[in-house]
């Protein structure tokens, strides 16, 4: 049985009837980390993996929701003040608010839903459901939400009620992503761009560490202070730094003094790699490869020794992937634990993939998970 017919079995045994189905997708990101809430480009597109939720109005002010997932069910009401205990509610809750906030009409509804954005891999499991539920109740209240809008929807759920103060990148992603495209987002301007994506010989895959930390969330609310310290400081100098990605590298050197060593280290990873995604489109245009997968090394090296965001085990996968040659690899996401994003050519991937899945599992004691990467469309209706 696959996801839809689960769900819409579920979905009747438990309101009767059935509803519309509707789905969005976790994400990958080529290049260009930690630099969306920096004013920089991200370089992400939407997966083959996401969530799937059947959705019906209720007639009342109170959502009934199910998670096939977690084996839950949890009741909230529209007008309540606090959110649901279970973090799985606390999105649907806040995407709720977050819409009424923009003007939008939320009315009570069942919903079962379902997905296999596999949890803390850093694929923005919980920008799909964001999306999923976002797009769903503009589409069925006629709200007239731009796409734009709906992603902020999600990314503001992150920030009142879910505590991580993220950028818009995975939200982005998972509503506007295009079956085969990449998308380059200015995250300043808002101004993006498709490149499709099809690079004749290569494959791109992931790694999963399936290490996950605890206090993922601090610790990257942490990076994104130490940012806005060191944009704090440049600006002084230049007015026209709004974000630390208008700065030169030059400009932080003037303040190297002024801020803590530890946001010196970061703000020269973000400044960094806000040049390198702008490189890799110049790469892609070229179909120079290994260009892009040099980036793609240099981007791991910063966020490793720089941002301070990589692990024992990404750094160990990343350093297998050069052994065994292949194109580019770096930790993908807000890091942490996750995956390495790894361009391998066609021809390297088996032995490529043998010899991670071999020594990893005799460092750590468990294998990595491999997924393969297929880009394609963000939410949308079924
Ligand atoms: C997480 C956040 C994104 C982005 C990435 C790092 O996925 O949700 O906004 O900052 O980390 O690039």
């Amino acid at each position: 049985m696959d996801m839809k017919e689960k769900i819409q079995k579920k979905f009747e045994t438990l309101f009767g009837g059935e509803g519309d189905f509707f789905a969005s997708a976790g994400r990958i990101n080529l290049i260009g980390e930690h630099t969306d809430y920096n004013g920089g480009y991200v370089f992400p597109g939407a997966i083959d993996k996401g969530i799937v939720a059947e959705i019906k109005l209720n007639g009342t002010d109170k959502v009934h929701a199910y998670s096939l997932d977690y084996d839950e069910y949890v009741e909230f009401g529209l007008n309540e003040e606090d959110a649901p205990n279970q973090s799985w509610a606390k999105y649907i809750f806040g995407v709720c608010r977050e819409t009424e906030k923009r003007g939008g009409k939320v009315e009570g509804f069942n919903t079962a839903f379902a997905g296999d954005v596999p949890l803390g891999a850093g694929l923005s499991s919980s920008a799909a459901l964001e999306s999923t539920f976002a797009y769903a109740l503009n589409y069925l209240f006629n709200n007239g939400i731009d796409k734009f809008e709906l992603a902020k929807i999600g990314q503001s759920t992150e920030h009142n009620y879910c505590g991580v103060n993220c950028g818009i990148m995975d939200q982005f992603a998972s509503v506007f992503g295009r079956k085969g495209s990449l998308i380059r987002l200015n995250c300043k301007t808002l101004e993006y761009k498709y490149f499709p994506f099809d690079p004749k010989g290569y494959k791109l895959v992931l790694l999963d560490s399936c290490v996950k930390h605890e206090l993922a969330s601090s610790a990257y609310n942490k990076r994104r202070k130490s940012c806005e310290n060191a944009a704090l400081a440049i600006r002084k100098n230049h007015p026209e730094v709004e974000f630390l990605s208008d700065a030169k590298r030059v400009w932080l050197d003037e303040v190297r003094n002024n801020i803590s060593g530890e946001d010196f280290l970061r703000a020269e990873y973000v400044i960094g790699e806000v040049q390198r995604v702008l490189d890799v489109s110049d790469a892609l245009e070229r179909g120079d490869y290994d260009t892009v997968g040099e980036l793609m090394y240099q981007t791991h090296f910063g966020l490793s020794r720089l941002y301070e965001v990589s692990c024992e085990e990404l750094d160990f996968l990343n350093k297998i992937a050069r052994q065994c040659d292949v194109t580019g690899s770096r930790v993908m996401g807000g890091g942490f634990g996750g995956c390495t994003i790894n361009l391998v050519k066609d021809e390297l991937y088996d032995k490529f993939i043998s010899i991670a899945i071999e020594k990893f599992s005799v460092k750590f004691g468990h294998e990595p998970k491999v997924y393969d990467v297929v880009i394609s469309d963000g939410a949308r209706k079924l």
